[in-house]
């Protein structure tokens, strides 16, 4: 066993468990009344940047369910507010930047001020000593393709073509922009591990506005090189691939620890695929907790026999839980992984 018996960080290492671990993407968010009521009193910013609050956020999802891990109140959008590009949440429409990325002058001005994320170090710290000792505590990033996409959209979007048409047509600004990104995530995530991270997620959620093939060129270094980093401190790294779960091979390549599967494969194939050499978390669809029960039992059991017998499944969403969710169906959701999971494992 893992030194604090995380059964989260077992099960990420492939090592044998009980059960199936189980925690959900955007736990910490806009289902939970407890969280519209705080975010009611307070702006996104000031949850993000109060430690105090933050690490409250945090802990929201994990008093009131029986979770493995929790994952840090945050947004992957601080990258670019420390490099210089304050955004502001506009209702109805998501983050929304004051000013976006137009130009190489635009990209060489970017400059990293890691001072930024003084709150968000001294609120790990508060969430770590305030979290069971068997609960994992997980810290994020966005990969550089992510994260650039919003930087040059300046807003979110229907097809990100802004990125797509820099990286054709000036491929030097692009690979500047995306050092930039990979530098300060590198930095960023090395700090949320000193704070007392015990793994790290990369969302690759805008992974399905790139082409497989240039996805190697254009995204697989840059996130190889964070994964790297990840890997060299000993704790498990997350890649998460929205919509490039049908690539195993491609996405293996990211040299993660852990592949977040998006909710449109079939887990069987892509443990086949992978030969059990990673770990797979995911990946029933979010649409599934907007079911009665009994559809949530039936579903949850097919994502499980999916996966099979042996160690090496986290269970998730395969996206993140959306704002119409009952917090009901997610208690739910927990007790039946739980009680179903374990025959996996005779
Ligand atoms: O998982 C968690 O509970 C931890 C917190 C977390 C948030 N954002 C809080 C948040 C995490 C891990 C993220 C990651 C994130 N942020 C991603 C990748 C994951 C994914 O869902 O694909 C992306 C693309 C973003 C960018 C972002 N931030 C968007 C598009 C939006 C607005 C729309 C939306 O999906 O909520 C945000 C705002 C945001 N980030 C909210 C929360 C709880 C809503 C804030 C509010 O209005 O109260």
């Amino acid at each position: 066993m893992h030194k604090d018996n995380q059964i989260f960080i077992e099960a990420c290492f492939m090592k044998p468990v009980k059960r199936t671990p189980i925690w959900i993407m955007r736990q910490a968010g806009r289902y939970l009344p407890e969280y519209r009521n705080i975010r009611s009193k307070n702006s996104f910013h000031e949850m993000m940047h109060t430690p105090d609050l933050m690490a409250e956020v945090t802990l929201l999802p994990m008093n009131r369910f029986d979770l493995d891990a929790s994952i840090m109140f945050s947004d992957i959008l601080v990258i670019p507010e420390s490099l210089g590009m304050k955004f502001e949440l506009v209702s109805k429409v998501g983050p929304v930047f004051k000013t976006s990325i137009s130009s190489s002058g635009d990209i060489k001005k970017l400059n990293f001020n890691h001072s930024y994320f003084k709150n968000i170090y001294s609120g790990i710290k508060i969430i770590r000593n305030s979290l069971d000792k068997t609960k994992s505590l997980i810290g994020f990033a966005g990969t550089p393709w992510t994260t650039a996409c919003y930087m040059v959209e300046g807003k979110p979007s229907k097809d990100y073509m802004k990125i797509r048409s820099l990286m054709y047509n000036d491929y030097e600004s692009f690979d500047l922009l995306m050092r930039k990104i990979t530098d300060a995530t590198i930095s960023y995530i090395r700090e949320q591990i000193n704070s007392g991270v015990d793994a790290v997620q990369i969302f690759d959620s805008n992974g399905v506005y790139i082409s497989k093939k240039n996805f190697i060129k254009y995204s697989l270094p840059y996130i190889k090189e964070i994964i790297n980093f990840i890997n060299s401190q000993n704790i498990p790294s997350i890649y998460y691939a929205k919509g490039l779960c049908d690539s195993p091979d491609l996405i293996m390549q990211t040299n993660s620890k852990v592949l977040g599967i998006d909710w449109s494969v079939e887990l069987s194939k892509v443990k086949s695929a992978t030969e059990g050499m990673v770990a797979l978390q995911g990946n029933l669809d979010p649409a599934i907790l907007l079911c009665p029960n009994n559809v949530i039992k039936s579903q949850t059991e097919k994502v499980l026999q999916s996966f099979g017998k042996g160690s090496g499944h986290i269970f998730n969403l395969g996206h993140g839980i959306t704002p119409n969710v009952r917090p009901e169906s997610v208690e739910y959701l927990i007790q039946q992984v739980r009680e179903m999971s374990s025959k996996n494992y005779e």
